[in-house]
């Protein structure tokens, strides 16, 4: 049985003392449910990949509750420090190298030398992790190549029976994963997220390369096919044929079944984004079609899950 627990003392207690007994709690951060476990144990590791039931054993990012914390685990360099100084606690990503004091199972790092870390914004996960006090690997809290969750109800849906708890911190205010800068040799941006590309440039001073080549996926995120619901989706919609569910974005769809942001606001369509896929796909009787997002700020991930979620599956 898996419980749910209440974002307050006795809920985080709880939840804490699950994670020290190795076991899985699913809790919110600002980006998407994460699925936790403790990053040092090998059991609770392996647990969590047989919980998502992914097929291979990607790593892992690794959630801590501070800068401090964070440089227990990793070597930052002067680069390192600067970006995590703007950027956390927020929806950011950095791939450092791995600091072996720091005891993580190598089944997080895939015993790469690097090691992927964050500082979550939500005040929920944040005490959580103090309660904890360790660190904690946490990928989307869905079964692997499914839409990640953004509310309680959506892990529920993945994943129930399946892990110890749930802790219900209502809905994740970004709705899409951290983007993810590789910070190991040239700056690399891994997997578009939260934080727009232009944000980081700004704060680097540069263009960033990206690093997406999904026939080489070191990020699962690369894979190609994954973020994906039952019925076919069809990108760039801009009509519709009357078998199909229209997901718009915008003013112009003011007839779609759904809109991700009747403003054409980013923010609000990648917030909405995993849970309006998720209706859509229990309301369609045909094809999901999708109206164009602009591919600036935020749109770029949402056009990244979306491209995924259409893409032919395995
Ligand atoms: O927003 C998020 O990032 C969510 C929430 C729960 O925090 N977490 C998340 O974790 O998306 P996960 O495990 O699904 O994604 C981890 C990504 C993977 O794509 C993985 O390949 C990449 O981070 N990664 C982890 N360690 C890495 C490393 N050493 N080098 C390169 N990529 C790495
Ligand atoms: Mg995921």
């Amino acid at each position: 049985m898996t419980e749910t627990l209440a974002p307050d003392d006795a809920g985080l207690a709880r939840a804490a003392a699950l994670l020290a007994g190795g076991q899985l709690v699913a809790f919110p951060t600002e980006t998407v449910y994460g699925l936790g476990g403790d990053a040092r144990s090998d059991i609770a590791v392996a647990r969590i990949f047989e919980a998502k039931g992914r097929p291979r054993f990607n790593p892992l990012i690794v959630h801590l509750p501070d800068l401090e914390a964070a440089r227990s685990v990793a070597v930052f360099d002067a680069l390192a420090e600067r970006v995590a100084s703007a950027f956390w606690p927020g929806p950011l990503t950095l791939v450092l190298p791995l600091r072996p004091s720091a005891r993580l199972s190598p089944l997080v790092t895939a015993d790469l030398p690097s090691v992927a870390i964050r500082v979550p914004e939500h005040p929920v996960a944040h005490r959580l992790l103090r309660a904890f006090g360790g660190p904690v690997a946490a990928p989307s809290a869905n079964p692997s190549g499914k839409v990640s969750p953004t509310r309680a109800d959506h892990v529920l849906a993945g994943l129930t029976d399946r892990i110890a708890a749930v802790v219900d911190g209502g809905a994740c205010a970004v709705g899409l994963e951290s983007t993810i800068l590789g910070l190991v040799g040239e700056p690399q941006i891994l997997r578009p997220g939260g934080i727009p590309a232009e944000a980081l440039e700004a704060c680097l001073g540069h263009p960033l390369a990206s690093g997406g080549d999904s026939a080489k996926p070191s990020a699962p995120g690369q894979l190609l096919s994954h973020y994906a619901p039952a019925a076919p989706i069809r990108l760039n919609a801009t009509r519709t044929e009357p078998d199909e569910f229209w997901l718009g974005f915008g003013p112009k769809a003011a007839k779609a079944d759904l809109n991700l942001s009747e403003t054409g606001d980013l923010v609000e369509a990648a917030a909405n984004l995993f849970h309006y896929l998720r209706e859509a796909d229990a309301r369609a009787k045909g094809p999901i079609a999708i109206s164009p997002i602009p591919e600036k700020g935020l749109g770029r991930a949402i056009n990244d899950r979306l491209r995924r979620a259409a893409a032919p599956r395995s």
